[in-house]
């Protein structure tokens, strides 16, 4: 059973993770939070299936050793994957694809866009999910090569936003004219949903799984007997990469203060 004073853990490749962060300290205030971000192996989208459950398992030893309660996968690339670790591990790891995948179900949607890594987008995990309960449903992944890295990156460069977005959701507005829902299918996007609304105005509905995967996990929580009431809500990051940027960024998301932000060993990857 977990123990309700232990830490929620929250992994990424990278800052995008803090996206799922902001949702978790809305909605349980009280609970502590170890957020890990391995900028220095961004993007994990670009590598081979191998590479990114060597990198995971490194990630999640990690998250082991400050003794989580729970693990939230606020990555979909690294979501895409989790039967092949969750079984390694005695906490239970949400994974980001099936809370947007419930989002999708849930509205009911007929046709919806998935904005995603290369990787994510051929996994085919989205499509997957959401076939189990809508099998009508039209799913149209578009994989963006550069964006997660350009936002990693830091300075938020308009322009190269644009042109990596003309470049690959504009492929998919142009090839679907009707079509007005997205997700968000990498959690560093909705730090650019402004620049996706004001290019293309025809996704009048831009899904961040976000919201979902935190109350996935504050019911698990619930259920398992195992929210801390009482906590002081500690928010603490370990970065692989710039301990500068990741607190500079914990104000530019609208976190909380974190406690503190530590610069930790990178993983490994294959072959290195
Ligand atoms: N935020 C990660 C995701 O949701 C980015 C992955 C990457 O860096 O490749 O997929």
């Amino acid at each position: 059973m977990p123990d309700a004073k232990a830490p929620i853990g929250v992994m990424d490749a990278g800052l995008g993770g803090y996206t799922v962060v902001k949702e978790l300290q809305r909605l349980l205030p009280k609970e502590d939070i170890i957020f890990l971000g391995d900028g220095k192996n961004q993007p994990y989208g670009n590598r081979s299936e191998k590479d990114i459950l060597c990198l995971t398992h490194q990630c999640l030893d990690f998250l082991k050793d400050k003794y989580v309660k729970v693990v939230a996968v606020a990555c979909n690339t690294i979501s895409t994957l989790i039967d092949k670790y969750q079984p390694d591990y005695e906490f239970r790891i949400f994974s980001i694809v099936q809370a947007g995948s419930t989002d999708v179900i849930k509205l009911g949607l007929r046709q919806v866009g998935i904005l995603s890594t290369v990787f994510t987008a051929n996994s085919g995990c989205y499509d997957r999910l959401i076939h189990q309960e809508l099998p009508r449903t039209a799913v149209y992944p578009q994989g963006c090569p550069r964006l997660a890295r350009i936002i990693e990156d830091g300075g938020f460069d308009q322009e190269r936003i644009d042109t990596e977005l003309r470049e690959t959701l504009g492929h998919l507005a142009q090839a679907h004219p009707d079509l007005d829902s997205l997700i968000l299918g990498c959690t560093h996007f909705p730090m650019v949903s402004e620049n996706i609304r004001r290019l293309y105005p025809q996704f009048t509905r831009l899904i961040n799984p976000a919201a979902t995967q935190a109350r996935l996990i504050k019911e698990y929580l619930e259920r398992e007997n195992a929210l801390d009431s009482d906590g002081k809500g500690t928010f603490r990051v370990y970065t692989t990469s710039d301990c500068e940027f990741y607190r500079s960024m914990t104000d530019h998301v609208g976190l909380k203060t974190p406690a503190s932000v530590e610069l930790v060993p990178a993983p490994i990857p294959l072959g290195k």
